[in-house]
C-alpha cells in the first residue's frame, strides 16, 4: 500500500500519492462486492420481526433473525437440562448447537440440531431465557461471526438489538423501531389469542418491560439506537405505514 508522507514544508507540501487508509481498505476489499446491510433493532413487541421479513421480501434481500439464535441456544440448553447458572456450559452449548433457518415458508422456520423448534421459540418462557443467555458476553461473541456470515449479496435485513451497533456496524441503512411498552403488550397478546393461547395482560407487560430492562442495561451490546439510527415510533401506526417509513429510506431499485 501507498503510504502518505508530509514534507519538511509541513501542511501543504504533501509529496507523494496520498491514500486515506480507510479508503485504501475499502478499495481493497471492492466495496461493489460488500452486500449492503439494512439493520433494524428495537425492543420486543416493536414489531421488529414483521417489518423486517416484509422488507427483507421486497427487497430480495437476505433476513438475519439474530433473537432466533439466542431463543435457539435457549432451548438447546434447556433440552440438554443446563444449569442456567453455569455460564460455562451455556457458552459450549452456544458453540455446539446447530442453527438452521428455513426461510422459503410462509413463517421463518428455524431448525435447533435439526429438530424444528420454531413453536418452542416463539413461547414467552423462551424469550426470557434467550434474553438471560443473551447477557453473557462470551455467547454473545460466540454468535457474533455466524450473524455476520448471513451478510451476502445482494443484500441483508437484520433484526435484534444490536445489528447496528455491534454486529453491522458499517451498515448503510439503520433502523431503530419502538413503541409504548402497552402498545407492545397489547399486540403480543392479540397475537397469543390468535394462536389460541390465553395469557394475563397484566403480566405479559410485567414481562415486557422486565425483558426491556434486562435488555438495555446489561453492559455487553445494551439494546439502543445506533448513533447514525433513523428512529421510528411505531405507536399508533400499522405495520404496511412502518414498512413504507423503512423503505423510503433505502434508494429506489432501478427500473
Ligand atoms: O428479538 P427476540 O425477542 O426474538 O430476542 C429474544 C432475546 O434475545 C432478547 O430479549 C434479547 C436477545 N437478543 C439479543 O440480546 N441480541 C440480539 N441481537 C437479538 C436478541
Amino acid at each position: 500500500m501507498q503510504k502518505a508522507s508530509v514534507g519538511a514544508g509541513g501542511a501543504g507540501s504533501w509529496s507523494g500519492a496520498v491514500v486515506d487508509p480507510h479508503n485504501a481498505r475499502m478499495n481493497n476489499e471492492n466495496p461493489s462486492s460488500i452486500p449492503p446491510v439494512l439493520t433494524i433493532d428495537g425492543p420486543s413487541g416493536s414489531g421488529k420481526g414483521t417489518v423486517s421479513r416484509m422488507v427483507a421480501q421486497r427487497l430480495g434481500w437476505h433476513y438475519l433473525d439474530s433473537g432466533a439464535m439466542y431463543r435457539a441456544v435457549g432451548v438447546a440448553a434447556g433440552w440438554a437440562n443446563l444449569d442456567l447458572a453455569d455460564p460455562a456450559a451455556l457458552v459450549r452449548c452456544t458453540f455446539d448447537t446447530q442453527i438452521g433457518f428455513v426461510e422459503d415458508t410462509p413463517e421463518l422456520r428455524v431448525l435447533v440440531n435439526g429438530v424444528d423448534a420454531t413453536d418452542e421459540l416463539r413461547l414467552e418462557t423462551t424469550g426470557a431465557l434467550a434474553s438471560a443467555i443473551a447477557a453473557i458476553p462470551e455467547v454473545r461473541a460466540a454468535l457474533k461471526e455466524r450473524q455476520r456470515a448471513f451478510r451476502e449479496l445482494p443484500g441483508l435485513v437484520a433484526d435484534g438489538r444490536d445489528m447496528g451497533t455491534v454486529i453491522f456496524p458499517d451498515a448503510s441503512y439503520k433502523v431503530f423501531l419502538t413503541a409504548s411498552a402497552e402498545e407492545r403488550a397489547q399486540r403480543r397478546h392479540k397475537q397469543l389469542k390468535d394462536k389460541g393461547v390465553s395469557v394475563n395482560f397484566d403480566d405479559l407487560l410485567r414481562e415486557i418491560m422486565a425483558r426491556d430492562a434486562r435488555d438495555a442495561q446489561r453492559t455487553v451490546a445494551p439494546l439502543k439506537p445506533a448513533d447514525d439510527a433513523v428512529l421510528i415510533d411505531t405507536t399508533g401506526i400499522g405495520i404496511d405505514d412502518v414498512v413504507a417509513r423503512v423503505m423510503d429510506l433505502l434508494p429506489v431499485p432501478a427500473a
